[in-house]
């Protein structure tokens, strides 16, 4: 496993498991496969409506709680400082952990500010190691990071071959905050496992579409959390640390960015009120 350092000196696998769409009930199991293979980085959310299975698996999986490496996200629904911090302590309770690694603002609207500021109390109050955002576009990231006393370690964007988030992710660095993708396969969008440029690289490196898209966004210095609820595709996926991309590979997939969202955008009226609508 290979780990980036987040701006506060803590080590964060480049690679993790994410459980969005998966039930509280299979998620135990899923969790508990990923940890076998060797996923040591879980990425759940209050809105995924399964860290108690999340939890689950901690409690049981055997790995000491010191090498796994939790993240949670606040839902738009428990915005604002009050109600932020109480929604920490329930993740907390689900989760059956005394802290928890990383907590982002799952989406940039309601009162976000305040949320992040029940983050930093708690961040400095020792019970979350990091704080951070996601789908926070350049506009957004640059304001919070310009009047918060910590700037966030991660932000999680949309980001796969066919959106590569170049612009988002010169401004991620020129802040030092960590780029992670989410839908790192897309969700298997634009026939994604079928690509003929993946498949073609993948072919002379003797590796899967998947594993060629996810050591692409490794290469480009991106934290990957692929979800899969099949544990050979677990497999197949944390196997991304036995060969490179060369300079050819990674110029032919640069080329297929398409710079554009497969799923929604902010600045798009009916995702907001689709989103704020939204209650967890
Ligand atoms: N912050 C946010 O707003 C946000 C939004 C979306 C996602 N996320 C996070 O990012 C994680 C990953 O994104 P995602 O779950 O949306 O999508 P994804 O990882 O891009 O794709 C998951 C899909 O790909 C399939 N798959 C996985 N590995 C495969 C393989 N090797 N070959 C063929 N098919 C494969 C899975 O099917 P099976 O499960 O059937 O194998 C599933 O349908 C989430 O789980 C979540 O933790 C965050």
């Amino acid at each position: 496993m290979d780990y980036v350092m987040l701006n506060n000196g803590i080590k964060m696998p480049i690679l993790g498991y994410g459980v969005y769409q998966v039930s509280n009930e299979e998620c135990e199991r899923c969790v508990l496969d990923a940890i076998s293979v060797g996923y040591r980085s879980i990425d759940t959310a209050q809105a995924y409506g399964n860290e108690e299975g999340v939890g689950n698996a901690i409690a049981k999986c055997g790995v000491p709680r010191e090498e796994l490496f939790i993240t949670t996200k606040v839902w738009i629904s428990n915005g604002g400082y009050e109600k932020a911090k109480a929604s920490l302590k329930e993740s907390l309770r689900k989760l059956q952990t005394e802290y928890i690694d990383l907590v982002l603002i799952h989406q940039p609207f309601n009162d976000y500010y305040g949320s992040y500021r029940a983050m930093e109390e708690a961040y400095k109050e020792g019970w979350i190691r990091g704080i951070g955002v996601s789908n926070f576009y350049p506009d957004r990231m640059i304001d919070l990071c310009n009047f918060v006393e910590v700037v966030p370690a991660v932000n999680q964007v949309e980001t796969h071959v066919f959106q590569q988030q170049k612009t988002a992710h010169e401004y991620m660095e020129k802040y030092a905050v960590q780029h992670e993708s989410w839908g790192p396969f897309a969700e298997g969008r634009n026939d994604f496992f079928t690509n003929p440029v993946l498949i073609e690289i993948g072919q002379k490196h003797d590796k899967s579409a998947a594993q060629v898209a996810l050591r692409f966004l490794i290469q480009s210095n991106v934290v990957v959390i692929p979800k899969s609820s099949h544990k050979e595709r677990m497999i197949e996926n944390i196997n991304v640390f036995d060969f490179a991309l060369d300079e050819a590979d990674m110029t032919a997939i640069q080329a297929m960015d398409e710079n554009q969202s497969l799923f929604f955008s902010h600045y798009d009226p009916t995702t907001v009120e689709m989103m704020t609508g939204l209650r967890r």
